[in-house]
């Protein structure tokens, strides 16, 4: 797997120092109010995982299961809910966990069905984002990195269903996406 990578663009200790002062924010922006955290699976997984733990305010989790891509390394702009969330959100203040902005079409779709269940507030907060590349107009509040415009894997993020064990954020291989 090691071998499939080109390069190493957020390493561990980088990953772990910005989840920490994401997690710090949240925590300071949400004190006092009860927030619920839906990661968006699978990709936000790990993320979420290594976030929430950082979190110091009591909140409640729930997921959702997108799917945008299909096997395909591009947006297809057709968005399903292939698991929905286990808990009404009415009256909640939500906070969307996502891995990585690249039109903007998934989360633009997630924020507008959210918000028909009148939430008190839904923000969303995503480890890396591809600005190049947005489609949509979509207010992130909170972002990791920004990142070039290439197709990126490890840290729970995939490239066809493989590589999201890896504990870094990395480009492959060129030869690895033609195969
Ligand atoms: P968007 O709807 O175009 O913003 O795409 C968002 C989703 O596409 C993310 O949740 C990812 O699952 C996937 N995605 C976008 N860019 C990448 C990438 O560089 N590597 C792997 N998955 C990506
Ligand atoms: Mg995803």
């Amino acid at each position: 797997m090691k071998n499939d990578v080109k390069e190493i663009l957020f390493n561990e200790e980088e990953i772990a120092k910005k989840v920490k002062e994401l997690a710090k924010k949240i925590t300071e922006d949400y004190r006092g109010k009860d927030l619920t955290v839906i990661g968006i699976l699978k990709g936000s997984n790990i993320f979420m995982g290594d976030l929430i733990r950082k979190i110091d305010i009591p909140l409640q989790i729930d997921f959702m299961v997108v799917s945008s891509y299909g096997q395909s390394t591009e947006s297809s702009g057709i968005v399903r809910v292939i698991k929905d969330l286990d808990y009404s959100i009415e009256g909640k203040n939500i906070l969307i966990v996502e891995d990585i902005i690249d039109t903007g079409l998934t989360l633009a779709y997630l924020k507008e069905i959210l918000l028909k269940r009148k939430p008190q507030s839904v923000k969303i907060c995503s480890l890396l984002d591809k600005p190049a590349r947005r489609r949509v107009d979509l207010e992130v509040d909170y972002i990791g990195f920004e990142t070039p415009d290439e197709f990126i894997v490890g840290y729970g993020i995939d490239y066809s269903e493989k590589y999201r064990n890896l504990p870094y954020i990395a480009v492959l291989k060129d030869e690895v996406y033609n195969k």
